[in-house]
């Protein structure tokens, strides 16, 4: 009997260490920017909570800056009445022609559903949203979202599954982002004049603090310093990483087909009044 006992005492001891050995560390990989106090680090790094109050909401961002990258989070949104609360999280360069590729959690009143509200900005340029209900609670756990950002394409994925593709197209004259790196942000914060039911619904201060908990962080990226690339250039392709070339195979294509007819809820590209000069040139190449 104690012979098992200490056998069981080593491997929690040995699986600890190798959980700590393997997880994303957020002291590492991030700084909290602001919120005076309401954005924490827990559980040694693995765990990050933002918060939101009547006076303020909370954010972090990344160490690094990426040009391109295949980065997954996973993420807890805030439960019960959210209404009025958006949680974003995006990659975003700097200047007044930056590129940007979003995702932003709009919250609704307990049971109601949240929207994930996509966007991509080249050169200072945005104006494409898409929106999607889940297929699941996205407060009820934490779920793994993703962007996939190589010179040909933006993806944007939930649990593996892909719901949006942005695709270069450059050839048609529309700018893509691929030449100003991108520092990862979140943030929680208050936009109840328009998040929720386009601003019918207020946010319920009662129910402060709003919380939103990150863990998992992941990337597979090419990390941008001093103006040198971590990747290998793409003459020594050998040792390419495969998501730097990577597109949707049929399976994927499927699956992206199936979220865009049962959870996509705005799309630009079909939103002709908007744009009473045409669709903008990519919708038709996409
Ligand atoms: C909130 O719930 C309402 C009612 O179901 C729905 O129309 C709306 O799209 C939901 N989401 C947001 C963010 O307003």
């Amino acid at each position: 009997m104690a012979s098992s006992a200490s056998v069981s005492v080593l491997f929690l001891l040995v699986s600890s260490l190798m959980v700590a050995a393997h997880a994303g560390n957020f002291n590492q990989e991030f700084d909290i920017t602001w919120g005076d106090g309401r954005g924490k680090m827990l559980n040694n790094g693995q765990l990050l909570t933002l918060s939101l109050d009547k006076a303020s909401g909370s954010g972090f961002q990344s160490k690094n800056e990426y040009l391109f990258g295949k980065i997954d989070m996973q993420l807890k949104l805030v439960p019960g009445n959210s209404a009025g609360t958006v949680t974003a999280y995006y990659l975003s360069s700097k200047g007044s022609n930056w590129d940007e590729i979003d995702f932003e959690f709009l919250g609704n009143l307990s049971g109601d559903p949240y929207i994930l509200h996509t966007n991509v900005f080249s050169q200072g340029k945005g104006n494409r949203e898409q929106q999607f209900y889940l297929w699941f609670d996205p407060t009820a756990d934490f779920h793994t979202y993703s962007i996939l950002w190589n010179p040909q394409r933006i993806i944007f994925s939930v649990d593996g599954t892909p719901i949006r593709e942005f695709k270069n197209s450059e050839s048609i004259g529309v700018p893509f982002p691929k030449n100003q790196a991108m520092r990862i942000y979140s943030s929680l914060w208050n936009a109840d004049d328009w998040a929720t039911r386009g601003g019918l619904v207020k946010t319920d201060w009662s129910k402060a603090p709003f919380t939103a908990s990150y863990r998992n962080f992941k990337a597979d990226a090419c990390v941008w310093s001093s103006g040198k690339s971590s990747c290998p250039s793409s003459s020594s392709s050998t040792t390419t990483s495969s998501w730097l070339s990577q597109q949707l195979d049929t399976t994927a294509q499927e699956r992206l087909r199936w979220v865009q007819k049962n959870y996509m809820i705005y799309n630009y590209c079909t939103d002709a009044k908007r744009f009473p000069q045409g669709l903008p040139p990519e919708c038709k190449a996409s």
